[in-house]
């Protein structure tokens, strides 16, 4: 069954206690963005943040990582609670590194490691991480900021990189983030995408369970 992840970027970060608590009980993942200014143009959230969050969370933390050199991190983020952790393509590029020395840190430290790329860039490259990253991050919006349109397009990539893994007789789940609610996501899931970020469509909803299970279809 597919999983929800809500996104606290789009929480009232006044009540973020309230906000936490009020998916608790709806969602099967709590996706945090980290951001650092320069892998993408906005800054969010980080430790302390976090390690607030982890106390009262009781589901799963999907940390994901749209910062340059996300090494440097990931051990902390690890340790102050994230089962799973993300990281972009593009870092890696940045750094002049093989993503593979990420995934293999990641999963060093204890958590999933999801291998992440932006709408420009060809979802082909990320097939030669199949075997190696546990899962995979397909962001249907430019990274770095909540509440933005969904593209179109992201469904047709997230079709060609479940064809791949068919193809090779791999499962393992694709994540989308971006502009996702109950409109898109029956289309996303039948493209195979089997983790959905939701920020915006379960925090600004005036009943972020109902928004939820809307989206399980
Ligand atoms: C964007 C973030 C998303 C964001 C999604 O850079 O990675 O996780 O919070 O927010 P919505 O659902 O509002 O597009
Ligand atoms: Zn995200």
């Amino acid at each position: 069954m597919v999983k929800i992840a809500p996104s606290i970027l789009a929480a009232d970060f006044l009540h973020l206690d309230r906000d936490v608590r009020l998916v608790n009980d709806h969602a099967d993942l709590l996706h945090f963005d980290v951001m650092d200014g320069c892998l993408v143009p906005n800054l969010s959230f980080g430790f302390p943040v976090m390690e607030a969050v982890a106390q009262i969370a009781t589901i799963p933390l999907d940390v994901h990582l749209m910062i340059i050199n996300p090494d440097k991190f990931i051990e902390r983020f690890a340790k102050a609670g994230a089962s799973l952790i993300s990281f972009h393509l593009e870092a890696a590029d940045e750094a002049g590194k093989d993503a593979s020395e990420y995934i293999a840190l990641a999963k060093s430290c204890g958590v999933k490691a999801g291998l992440a790329i932006d709408p420009d860039v060809e979802v082909e490259r990320l097939f030669k991480y199949i075997d190696e990253a546990d899962f995979f991050l397909i962001m249907s919006v430019f990274a770095g900021f909540g509440g933005q349109k969904f593209i179109e397009a992201s469904i047709s990539r997230i079709a060609a990189l479940r064809a791949e893994m068919d193809r090779r007789g791999v499962v393992k789940d694709i994540e989308v983030d971006g502009g996702v609610s109950a409109a898109n996501s029956k289309a996303l899931i039948e493209a195979g995408a089997t983790m959905l970020v939701a920020g915006s469509s379960v925090f600004k909803s005036e009943d972020p369970a109902l928004a939820i299970s809307k989206m399980r279809v």
